[in-house]
């Protein structure tokens, strides 16, 4: 079998253009090479969980670009960013209410903190098989109903880049006295356009993003930012709790070159970068491509390929025909990332496949699902993970409760969240799915 090494290597010699993370698209913002960055703790290169030197003066650059009150810089993801933030916001108490599009980083950082959040359903209001928007209505709806509530916890951008109204959730959370944190794992750069749409601007508390998805920052680089005084204070320690006490230094360093860019570049490259994915979309349109309806970052590219009787996963080995390599197919989908750094030869094939791509059928705008029962709960998060599991075929899993997070495909709601039982109804979804096994809690 093929080393891992030699399959990273032989992808990167067919020169496909790459439309999914990392941002920097394999372009350097340093030349020394990242064998000879990769040391440790030495005199002068800092410690991040006891920043004084460097790591901290980096973390104050990022924190006046983004206009936080403290920016943390992570090694190990927006996963680690997560984990401290629900930390953070659970310090006050533990409930919370959730957008019910989490990524599992989520859920496993709710469960090992004992977080038994109320999720509320997504509005499914951006198209056919998406999740679509948590609505603050039905926030609002939530707040009032139980009270006490210490955080609210939001997905957004979702992965084929539908944006909810953080504006508006933020006001009913500050009114209420609870934080809104946001899962911004997506949306790093949306500070950068020409009217940010990053979450801190738009009110939330703390945002975690994943810097290395549309940035160039290398994988497993992120920040978390935190607009408040008082939860800025235990941060670091937050962070320290679940990251490795080996951060990845090359990771770090390309996090604080990225700085640099974004001061230089950010906004000018942002915004060429729209103008290049609006020309992408526009023939997308001219074809009958459907794409996401509503308010959705204007930097990322989702289509539509059953709008013209493809799935997504047929339009995607169509894409790799053309020597270009899509974020993501679903059945209905197809996600590109782009970023300031794809070349001019990317843009090239992208415009060619996309205006030579036969259209096989032209379909009618499908309605989404709209809001679903949420299945009952029987135990919680932390309990049915830790539990002793068994794998069940998804015909004898009517009524045992599930062990683990059970989502078709990533960026999808999950059918059912641990501790919830599957009823008739999260039965049929998954075998519609094609979802065959599950993990029960014995
Ligand atoms: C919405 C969302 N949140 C969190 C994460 C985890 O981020 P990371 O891979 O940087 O740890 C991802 C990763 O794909 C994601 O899509």
């Amino acid at each position: 079998m093929e080393s891992l090494y030699a399959s990273l290597v032989e992808y990167n010699r067919k020169g496909m253009s790459s439309f999914h993370t990392p941002g920097h698209k394999g372009v350097r913002l340093f030349d020394e090479d990242v064998w000879g960055l990769d040391l440790t703790e030495i005199p002068g290169a800092d410690s991040l969980y006891e920043a004084r030197g460097v790591l901290l003066e980096s973390e104050k650059r990022a924190a006046g670009l983004f206009g936080s009150v403290r920016t943390l810089i992570s090694a190990g993801g927006n996963t680690l960013c997560i984990q401290a933030m629900l930390r953070l916001a659970a310090l006050d108490g533990r409930l919370i209410l959730s957008g019910r599009n989490v990524h599992r980083s989520a859920v496993s950082a709710m469960a090992l903190l004992d977080i038994q959040p109320c999720w509320v359903d997504m509005a499914r209001d951006a198209g056919y098989g998406m999740p679509g928007r948590v609505k603050s209505e039905d926030i609002l709806d939530k707040l009032d109903s139980m009270g006490e509530v210490c955080a609210v916890y939001i997905t957004s951008p979702d992965y084929y880049g539908v944006l909810s109204d953080i504006k508006s959730i933020a006001r009913e959370c500050r009114d209420r006295g609870s934080h809104l944190i946001v899962d911004n794992a997506h949306g790093t750069h949306l500070k950068f356009l020409k009217n940010s749409l990053h979450p801190l601007d738009l009110g939330a508390t703390m945002s975690a993003d994943s810097a290395h998805k549309t940035l160039p920052v290398m994988t497993g680089g992120a920040w978390l930012h935190i607009s408040d005084c008082e939860l800025s204070q235990r941060a670091k320690e937050s962070m320290a709790v679940f990251g490795s006490t080996s951060p990845s230094y090359p990771v770090m360093c390309s996090l604080d070159m990225c700085l640099e860019y974004l001061k230089a570049r950010g906004y000018q490259d942002f915004e060429i970068l729209n103008k290049k994915v609006n020309s992408i979309k526009s023939i997308a349109i001219d074809k009958g491509i459907f794409l996401p309806s509503g308010t959705c970052d204007p930097t990322r590219i989702t289509l539509m390929a059953s709008s013209i009787g493809y799935s997504g996963y047929e339009f995607a080995d169509y894409m790799r025909k053309n020597k270009i390599e899509p974020e993501f197919s679903d059945e209905n989908y197809v996600v590109f990332i782009p970023s300031p750094f794809n070349s001019e030869e990317d843009w090239a094939r992208l415009e060619n496949a996309l205006c030579k791509i036969p259209i096989k059928e032209k379909r009618k705008i499908c309605e989404g699902d709209n809001y679903i029962e949420l299945p009952e709960v029987n135990m919680t998060l932390r309990e049915a993970m830790f539990s002793a599991h068994t794998l069940v075929d998804v015909e004898k899993s009517l009524g045992r409760v599930a062990g683990e997070i059970v989502c078709p495909c990533p960026p999808g709601v999950p059918v059912v969240m641990p501790g919830e039982v599957i009823g008739e109804r999260e039965k049929k979804a998954l075998e519609a799915y094609g979802v065959s096994r599950v993990h029960v809690v014995r």
